[in-house]
């Protein structure tokens, strides 16, 4: 007889081990092509060679539609951090190479992050005139064609016992400038009420590879825009602030 271990509960999903295989099931409001679209991101992920878990199938389950991927046993790193505070700096030290890990990868056919953030812009409850300015300065960035995760937070990595690091959770990857993959991670931190902590990671990530913070300054409206589209209605107003003045971290 199979058992059934609940990983994660959300209010629209369900995250279970079954027969050592786990499975991501969606509520009846997500559609079928926000189901696909993410099983072809990890996908793709997949076939870049990136430590990720390897879909297994797509199907539906009662009704509802699942994907169904390798299980990866372990600790996830948002985990290991409250568990092990005194280790918060080695930790954090781990997470941002792992994102440069992530942005040394290329996968041409997935999703462009500046026309994903063109969509976004459009979505936002924002006046005509700061979409504009959004627009236009999204339209200044250099042309990338990195993998970025685009939900990079410790919660979707996996330490495994042996010591190993898998990252989780690619229904957002699009390829495109790092510095938004990082603006959007800064940005999760504080909305998070993590502050201090925001700061250390792009102060290490700054460090670490030399992109300028003024450079991953300048992605904050964009991103805070694309953010405040689907983000709880209690941070609307604040993404929503952050997409429409100049001078942030
Ligand atoms: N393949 C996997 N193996 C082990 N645990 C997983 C796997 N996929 C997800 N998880 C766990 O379930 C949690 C939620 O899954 P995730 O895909 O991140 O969903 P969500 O989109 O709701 O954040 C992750 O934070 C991780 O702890
Ligand atoms: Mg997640």
């Amino acid at each position: 007889m199979s058992t059934e271990k609940i990983i994660a509960s959300r209010p629209d999903k369900k995250i279970y081990v079954e027969d050592g295989k786990v499975i991501k099931l969606f509520d009846e409001n997500y559609s079928k092509s926000d189901i696909l679209n993410e099983a072809l991101n990890q996908s793709r992920v997949e076939d870049t060679g990136i430590k990720a878990p390897h879909i297994l199938e797509v199907k539906k389950i009662d009704g509802k539609w699942a994907i169904i991927m390798e299980y990866i046993p372990g600790k996830t790193l948002a985990q290991l951090m409250q568990e092990e505070p005194e280790k918060e700096d080695e930790y954090l030290e781990k997470f941002v190479e792992l994102q440069m890990y992530v942005h040394t990868f290329r996968s041409p056919l997935l999703n462009k992050l500046r026309d994903k953030m063109d969509r976004k812009i459009e979505q936002t409850e924002l006046d005509s005139s700061t979409k504009f300015e959004l627009h236009t300065r999204l339209s200044g960035m250099m042309p990338r064609a990195k993998v970025c995760h685009g939900d990079f937070n410790p919660s979707n990595i996996i330490v495994t016992p042996e010591g190993e690091y898998y990252i989780v959770d690619w229904a957002h990857v699009t390829q495109g400038n790092a510095g938004a993959d990082v603006a959007r991670t800064y940005l999760l931190f504080v909305l998070a009420g993590k502050q201090e902590f925001a700061e250390k990671y792009v102060n290490l990530f700054c460090e670490k590879t030399g992109m300028p913070r003024k450079y991953i300054q300048s992605w904050l409206p964009i991103v805070a825009a694309s953010q405040s589209v689907k983000g709880k209605p209690e941070e609307r107003e604040t993404l929503i602030q952050w997409a429409s003045v100049a001078e942030y971290i």
